[in-house]
C-alpha cells in the first residue's frame, strides 16, 4: 500500500464532509458526546462505524485481539471508566467476529509467545463452556459458537465492574453482547440477558 494514497484520501473526505456541511470539523472540534461504547476486535476487515453506519463523533471505539476485557488490563478498564462516568454512554456494546484469529489461536495448543497468556482468557472461556462446546462435532461450529460464548464472558467482565453497576442503577445503562458475521457483513444481536446477568453475578462480583 502506497501511504501517499492515505493522505490524498483524507483530503477527499475533509471536502465531502465539508460540501455536505461546512461547520462539520468546526462543530466536531467542540467535543463529543456518543450514546455508544464499542468493543470490538482489531481485526482489520471487522471495521467499527463503518459497519455501523455511524460517523465521527457517534461512538466511542476500543479494539483489542479479540474484543476482550480483562480486569486487569488498564487500558480497555480506563476506556470504559471514560466512556461511562465521564462520557455517560447509555450503551455499551462487545462485538465478536465469527472467523477471529485471536479466538481460533486460542482453540490450538501452539506456544505462541507473549500472546498466550493473553489468549489464555480465551481458553478460560472455552473451559466455562466445556460441556456445551465439546458436544459440538464439527469444528467450525464450534469455533462459531466459543465467538458468541467469548462475547458472553466479555459481556459478563463489563458487568462487573462498578462503573457499569453504578450506571445501571442510576440512569439505566445497557450491555449488549453483538456478532459480526464476516462471511455475509450482518451484525447480529445475541440478545444477551443484561439483567439475568446482572443479577447472577450480584451474589459474587456486588461492589458496593
Ligand atoms: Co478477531
Amino acid at each position: 500500500m502506497e501511504l501517499a494514497k492515505v493522505f490524498e484520501n483524507n483530503q477527499q473526505w475533509i471536502q465531502s464532509k465539508l460540501a455536505t456541511d461546512k461547520d462539520f470539523f468546526s462543530e466536531l472540534g467542540k467535543g463529543q458526546s456518543p450514546e455508544l461504547l464499542y468493543v470490538g476486535c482489531s481485526d482489520s476487515r471487522v471495521t467499527a462505524e463503518e459497519m455501523m453506519g455511524l460517523g465521527p463523533g457517534e461512538v466511542f471505539v476500543h479494539r483489542n485481539i479479540a474484543n476482550m476485557v480483562i480486569s486487569i488490563d488498564l487500558n480497555a478498564a480506563s476506556v470504559i471508566e471514560y466512556a461511562v462516568t465521564h462520557l455517560k454512554v447509555g450503551h455499551i456494546a462487545i462485538c465478536g467476529h465469527y472467523s477471529c484469529g485471536g479466538v481460533k489461536a486460542a482453540m490450538q495448543s501452539e506456544y505462541l509467545g507473549l500472546l498466550n497468556p493473553y489468549l489464555r482468557n480465551i481458553r478460560d472461556v472455552y473451559r466455562i463452556h466445556k460441556d456445551e462446546l465439546n458436544g459440538i462435532a464439527d469444528e467450525e461450529k464450534r469455533y462459531d459458537r466459543l465467538v458468541e460464548l467469548n462475547v458472553q464472558e466479555q459481556c459478563v467482565n463489563v458487568i462487573k465492574t462498578a462503573c457499569v453497576q453504578k450506571a445501571y442503577r442510576e440512569r439505566g445503562l445497557k450491555v449488549h453482547g453483538w456478532v459480526f458475521d464476516i462471511h455475509t457483513g450482518k451484525l447480529i444481536d445475541l440478545k444477551i440477558d443484561f439483567e439475568g446477568i446482572l443479577k447472577n453475578i450480584m451474589e459474587i462480583y456486588h461492589l458496593d
